[in-house]
């Protein structure tokens, strides 16, 4: 048995993890064979809330403030301590500089003093490997990899594991930041994400009460047809800046939840059909969907259920909600089959790196 300690601060979650993996196992540390020992998530969302987004510098702050008990957490609930972990990952990029060198640092740190291999981790990837926990995974190559998170939106062709080609991504807002601005158009908390879905979810049947609206509440798709695999969010913010303007304050507060419902169709109209068209133009075998805005239930209910009845019938796949948004399990679970492939990495090499790519 191994066990690696996963650390995360790329953005506004101080969080730390243990995962535990059968040793010799390669590429077959899938499903059963890896157990998640703890994940522990300290969250900033009410330092943040008041800003209505993240406040970087303050980010960085709490970070420092919270690493520490974090990982202290995370070993005590895994029942483990430094001399029974046999190697660190921590997310080195992308993300906000500031936030990923409390993590980074404290890593390399650790990973110094103890003596333990390290593994840098891109973010993403991270956001990917969520899928591999759990049993009765069926994940086969190629695969495509939906990221919807606050900072990405990207599509992403993984022909093996480790290895990433990015057919699309946002050209402006991120999915995610998409929810967050117009949750704050809508004067709805932060973050925006699970509060338009939950407002949205008192419409039972969301297209049809629009219409009853005057004026009716209707959003573009933008970019859904498009030849490419990119796509385009800050429109839409626009477009219900528009309607909230034209209909003034009074309105919208009457009328939140349908114009919720209807934001939310149309981000999930837009990412399944691409995320479709896609599947089937590169032929793969398995679609995962990943990122906070992955916590969505329409669109976790829509790509299944679209992926099901779609030609190919790839095998469908998206994390557990709390492996959706972001946490320290995924990192380590990442960092296990970067460690399978025999990339340890000596602290002296581990650097934060705000925009990584994927590669
Ligand atoms: O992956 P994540 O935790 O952090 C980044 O790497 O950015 O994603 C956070 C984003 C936020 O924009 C949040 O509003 C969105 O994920 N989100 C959701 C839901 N839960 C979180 N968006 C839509 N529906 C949700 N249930
Ligand atoms: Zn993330």
């Amino acid at each position: 048995m191994m066990k690696i300690l996963g650390i995360e601060t790329s953005c506004d979650e101080t969080a730390a993890a243990v995962v535990e993996a059968k040793t010799g196992s390669g590429f077959q540390v899938l499903g059963s064979r890896l157990k998640i020992l703890s994940n522990i998530v300290a969250s900033q969302i009410d330092l943040h809330r008041k800003y209505g987004g993240v406040y970087p510098e303050l980010a960085s702050r709490a970070h420092l403030e919270n690493i520490l008990p974090a990982i202290g957490a995370a070993l005590d609930e895994a029942g483990a301590d430094f001399d029974n972990i046999n190697a660190i990952a921590v997310t080195i990029g992308p993300g906000l500089i500031g936030s990923l060198l409390v993590g980074v640092e404290t890593a390399r740190t650790l990973a110094y003093s103890l003596k333990k291999p390290i593994l840098g981790i891109n973010h993403l990837e991270a956001h990917i490997y969520a899928n591999f926990v759990g049993e009765k995974k069926k994940i086969e190559f190629p695969a495509l990899c939906l990221i919807v998170s606050g900072g990405h939106t990207s599509l992403i062709l993984m022909k093996d594991h480790c290895k990433y080609q990015t057919i699309g991504q946002t050209r402006d807002d991120a999915a995610g930041e998409a929810f967050d601005k117009v949750s704050q158009l809508l004067r709805l908390p932060y973050p925006g994400g699970p509060a338009i879905e939950a407002i949205a979810s008192q419409i039972r049947n969301p297209k049809p009460r629009t219409q009853n609206l005057e004026p009716k509440i209707e959003l573009p798709r933008p970019m859904i047809d498009s030849e490419d695999f990119d796509f385009s969010f800050s429109g839409l913010k626009t477009a219900v800046l528009r309607i909230t303007k034209k209909i003034g304050p009074k309105k919208v507060e009457e009328n939140k939840a349908q114009i919720a419902a209807e934001f939310q169709n149309a981000v999930v109209d837009v990412l399944v059909a691409k995320t479709l068209r896609a599947a089937k133009i590169y032929k793969v075998k398995t679609v995962m969907l990943s990122g906070g805005v992955a916590a969505n239930s329409l669109l976790r209910k829509e790509l299944k259920s679209q992926t099901s009845v779609s030609k190919l019938k790839p095998n469908f796949s998206v994390p557990p909600k709390k492996l959706c948004t972001d946490n320290a399990a995924m990192i380590a679970v990442a960092g296990l089959f970067r460690f399978a492939k025999r990339e340890k990495q000596n602290w002296s090499k581990i650097q934060a790196q705000s925009d990584l790519e994927l590669r």
